[in-house]
């Protein structure tokens, strides 16, 4: 019998907005501002970020209406602010959603690049449970190839004064050539701070590809591939059992994936196609999605089961309680049964197992 989708001890990433303070070169948001541009020639300008981008926070009372408390004491151990937008600490109302979820949630995390508020705020969120993911590319004042317009001072002064206040987190180093040298000098730094330590080998470089060509404020210059021996990801594999129920992050990590819309969807590793065929409703909330022959594949795998069940907002905290979206006819057992009949190719070839198979070689938490 097919799992249920909808169980216990679930793990929500949740994205607090689409503001962000930073322009990592590979990051979703510059992603979509290339393809919006290359969709819209006839501009008299590009511009310079996606019309979605930088518009919307979550806000305190959405958050209560969406994440009802006997739902999420029920059904939830661990909540991630996180996404493929934002950075979330920029949320105005970020301690008061914290202090909302905070005896709800038994883990809290937030994933950020550390760069924003000052010392004040950072103490203060050391007081709490939360554990940040500080993902960065240095320690170093100008080497900030990769996160662009971070400043190193502040991150490092942020760092200490959360743990200055008996924070617990982690530092990840997004891992490229320019920051190699810099393994030595992480490792001693979250030492002193009792913080724990990760490395994460930049995801920007699949297949043969080693470095890329970054251009800001008109310099240009280029980003490569870490070249240290321990930290080379493994060339994708398939994993011998091609059931996704074995290696998809809704069945197997339980994984619910909320948009700052309110919209839940399946899964991180087909965000930018989704938001593509849905780009009309992200930026306008107009609920038509782009037509089949746009992206055929996802259509077939997954669109057209949405608008089946009545479209997009079937999806939608806004329209519907988390309880209802998830035992959708989507949730509950289309995307199962298009699994089991061998039909849908998006899921077949999940990235999953490409991604797990590699992580878990260098991933580590000292
Ligand atoms: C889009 S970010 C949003 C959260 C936050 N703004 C940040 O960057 O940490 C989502 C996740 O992607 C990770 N990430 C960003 N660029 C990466 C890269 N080049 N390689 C590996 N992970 C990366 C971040 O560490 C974060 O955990
Ligand atoms: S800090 Fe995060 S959200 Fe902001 S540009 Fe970088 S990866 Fe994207
Ligand atoms: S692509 Fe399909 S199988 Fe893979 S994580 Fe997403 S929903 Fe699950």
């Amino acid at each position: 019998m097919r799992p249920k989708i909808l169980s216990t001890d679930h793990f929500i990433r949740f994205d607090l907005g689409n503001y962000c303070n930073l322009n990592c070169p590979t990051c979703f948001r510059q992603a979509q501002t290339e393809l919006w541009n290359r969709d819209h020639p006839y501009l008299k300008e590009p511009v310079k970020k996606h019309p979605y981008l930088d518009k919307t926070h979550v806000t305190l009372e959405q958050v209560r209406d969406w994440f009802p408390e006997d739902f999420m004491r029920k059904r939830i151990g661990t909540l991630v602010f996180n996404g493929a937008s934002s950075e979330p600490t920029l949320n105005p109302e970020f301690m008061e959603i914290l202090n909302y979820f905070h005896d709800l949630v038994p883990k809290i995390e937030v994933s950020t690049h550390g760069s924003t508020r000052n010392e004040d705020w950072w103490y203060n969120l050391g007081k709490t449970k939360i554990y940040p993911l500080f993902s960065i590319d240095t320690l170093t004042p100008g080497n900030e190839l990769y996160r662009i317009g971070a400043n190193t001072e502040k991150i490092k002064k942020n760092i200490r004064a959360f743990a200055d206040a008996g924070g617990k987190g982690a530092v990840k180093l997004i891992l490229f050539k320019h920051n190699q040298h810099e393994i030595g000098a992480f490792r001693d730094f979250c030492r002193d701070l009792g913080q724990d330590f990760s490395i994460r080998p930049s995801y920007d470089f699949s297949g043969d590809k080693t470095s890329y060509e970054v251009t800001n404020d008109g310099r240009t210059y280029t980003l490569e591939k870490n070249t240290t021996e321990d930290y080379q990801r493994n060339n994708p594999r398939r994993l011998s059992d091609p059931d996704p129920n074995s290696f998809c992050h809704l069945t197997l990590k339980k994984m619910i994936i909320i948009h700052s819309n309110g919209l839940v969807y399946p899964c991180c590793h087909i965000e930018g196609e989704f938001f593509r065929m849905y780009e009309r409703y992200f930026t306008y909330d107009n609920p038509t999605p782009k037509p089949r022959k746009y992206n055929e594949r996802l259509y077939d795998d997954i669109v057209s089961k949405i608008e089946e069940q009545g479209g997009i907002t079937t999806l939608s905290l806004k329209h519907h309680t988390l309880e209802e979206v998830m035992t959708s006819p989507f949730f509950d057992h289309v995307l199962q049964d298009s699994w089991a009949d061998g039909s849908n190719q998006t899921c077949l070839n999940c990235k999953t197992w490409q991604a797990e198979k590699s992580r878990e070689k260098f991933s580590y938490i000292s």
